[in-house]
């Protein structure tokens, strides 16, 4: 239950970025400048097409989760909202875009492979934007209300933060998991 409410909260943190990989392309983000370091500013890897488009299809899934939610009443899973879903999408490739910023300051070339960062970034960027936006909306209402135990064995604090952990723990197998299914139909390059 742990897992699956993980994961359930995450989808539309996970979906941009294989989105963007599908659809990415064009212009980059950057429009080819580089920083004062002579380097790219994010690189050729972020492109418009694949921030706003994965910020779509990011969206999208949400929508459809919430669709499912209230068509099959799913009450033991946490509950998504347009304040949810929209800075999960946005916050996903935010920090993707902001771990590129990094990586090319530490001069490492577009696709090249930074293990945690990699990993984390979207877990990151996504998590800190929905926190924002649910606290400045409706204080700890979301988080009382929706990171409760289904079968009543842990406190909502155990339970939020047994779900944080395990956030962290299914967020870098699917991140894995879909890089290297991209690999595999050869969206990508490389299989990180
Ligand atoms: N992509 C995009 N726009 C984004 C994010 C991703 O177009 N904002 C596309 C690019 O084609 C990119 C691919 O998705 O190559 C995979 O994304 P990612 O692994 O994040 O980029 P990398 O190419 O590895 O670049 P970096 O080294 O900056 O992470
Ligand atoms: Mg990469």
């Amino acid at each position: 239950m742990i897992f699956l409410s993980a994961f359930w909260i995450m989808v539309p943190a996970y979906i941009p970025n294989p989105a963007a990989a599908l659809l990415g392309g064009g212009t980059p983000i950057d429009f080819g400048k580089c920083a004062k370091d002579g380097r790219r500013i994010f690189g050729d890897g972020k492109t418009w097409r694949g921030l706003i488009g994965g910020i779509i299809v990011g969206i999208v899934f949400g929508l459809f989760q919430m669709f499912l939610y209230y068509t099959f009443n799913l009450t033991f899973l946490p509950e998504h909202s347009l304040w949810t879903i929209i800075p999960l999408s946005i916050g996903a490739l935010l920090g993707d875009l902001i771990k590129s910023y990094f990586k090319r300051r530490l001069g490492k070339e577009r696709g090249s492979k930074w293990p945690i960062a990699d990993m984390y970034d979207m877990v990151v960027g996504s998590l800190a934007l929905m926190v924002i936006v649910l606290l400045l909306s409706s204080g700890t209402a979301w988080f009382v209300e929706n990171l409760v135990d289904p079968l009543g064995m842990l406190s909502p604090l155990v339970f939020g933060l047994a779900v944080l952990v395990a956030i962290f723990v299914v967020s870098p197998l699917m991140h894995r998991g879909t890089n290297v299914i991209a690999y595999m139909v050869k969206l990508k390059d490389v299989p990180w």
